[in-house]
């Protein structure tokens, strides 16, 4: 199979661990026979530094010429403590997402029985533990009006969602769910926000079309309390931009660690894929960062975009059995690792790409 990849690995460790994923693509290319090419484009701090926008014409250009994404993350902290930057890494990010209509957010929490002991969850209650999350990810209060009033003594963040915008998320998840466990968990706040008022009434809508599965609606308080109460109770997760990117967070204490939980961003046109977690510039450049949220999002990458089930299979089983080995990264090392056997990011790559 022919495909043109485009590799964004952005900032920080997003540099360090899109190196490892490019890598683990290379490796299953020419394994699986397949003819890959590559491009490479800025986005984010790096974007910024080179050319002042943090999502340059040339990087949108060039995703919208490819067949697939990889992306790695963007932030600095240059931003983080500076609240009156104008110019902004994430800007770049959420332009991505809004000019390629990418308003579906997979985020599989997938838990290697390898990593029951990493979590801060008892193993009882992770054992088993399955879930896809879909994410909305072009509305809500990310995208909507923003601004200061009263001379900058009151701000405000307004969120949207449309009809249209609940329909089509709400319809990706429960297509996934008949693949599935035929259950939906649909978290919103409709105690309270008009948004999610609107987002029950169109997933019930929805819910009529697909008689087999079964729905449930859950507050996201109390989603986010069941979540590490008892995990197995969810299967197919569908919500909003802001409460999938906290509750996401929150269920990577279920995997282990944020260095494991790959995400893909679908919708209109090329998709993108890429971890969930940041820059974390504590981190960066100590080559410590876990390569496997993205060497699992090059596997949703070739799964999702490109069809290729078993190659995506072949790096998932590469990295099971990486763990199986013994093999971790500090973030998901416990007290019974052997020193010898926690891994820096390139030195797990090798490890992973011998077992392809
Ligand atoms: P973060 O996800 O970068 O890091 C959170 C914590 O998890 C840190 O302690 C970090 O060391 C650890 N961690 C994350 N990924 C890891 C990996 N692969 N291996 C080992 N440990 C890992 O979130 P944080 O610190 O809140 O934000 C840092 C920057 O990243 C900020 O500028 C933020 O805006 C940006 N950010 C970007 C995202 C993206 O590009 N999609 C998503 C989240 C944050
Ligand atoms: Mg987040």
């Amino acid at each position: 199979m022919k495909k043109h990849i485009l590799v964004v690995p952005g900032d920080g460790i997003g540099q360090e661990v899109t190196a490892v994923g490019k890598k683990v693509v290379e490796k299953i290319a020419q394994k699986f026979g397949h003819e890959f090419t590559y491009d490479e484009a800025l986005i984010g701090h790096v974007a910024i530094e080179a050319t002042g926008d943090p999502l340059p014409q040339e990087t949108l250009e060039k995703m919208r010429a490819s067949d697939a994404v990889l992306f790695g993350a963007v932030g600095h902290p240059k931003y983080d403590n500076d609240p009156s930057a104008k110019v902004r890494p994430e800007q770049g990010l959420l332009k991505m997402r809004k000019e390629l209509g990418l308003y579906a957010n997979l985020r599989p929490i997938k838990l290697f029985d390898e990593l029951l002991g990493a979590s801060s969850i008892k193993p009882e209650i992770l054992k088993g533990s399955d879930i896809l999350f879909f994410r909305e990810l072009t509305g809500d209060i990310y995208f909507g009006e923003k601004g200061r009033k009263n001379d900058g003594d009151t701000a405000y963040d307004i969120a949207e969602y449309s009809r249209y915008e609940v329909e089509r998320i709400a319809r990706k998840a429960f297509d996934a769910a008949m693949t599935r466990g035929k259950k939906v968990m649909s978290v919103d706040k409709a105690n309270v926000l008009e948004t999610s008022r609107l987002w029950r009434e169109v997933v019930q809508k929805v819910a009529k079309e697909y008689p087999e599965v079964t729905v449930e609606h859950q507050f996201v308080d109390s989603a986010a309390m069941l979540l590490i109460k008892n995990p197995k109770q969810f299967d197919v997760v569908v919500t909003a931009n802001l409460f999938g990117d906290i509750l996401t967070d929150e269920a990577s204490q279920i995997a282990g660690s944020m260095g494991m939980l790959a995400s893909a961003s679908v919708g209109d046109s090329t998709g993108v894929y890429e971890p969930i977690h940041g820059s974390a510039h504590d981190i960066t450049g100590k080559g410590l960062a876990n390569p496997m949220a993205s060497i699992l999002s090059a596997a949703l990458m070739l799964d999702i975009s490109f069809g290729l089930k078993a190659e995506s299979e072949a790096i998932i089983s590469a990295v099971e059995q990486t763990l199986k080995a013994g093999f971790r990264t500090g973030d998901i090392a416990d007290a019974s690792t052997p020193k010898d056997m926690i891994l820096g990011t390139e030195a797990i790559g090798e490890e992973i790409l011998k077992r392809i």
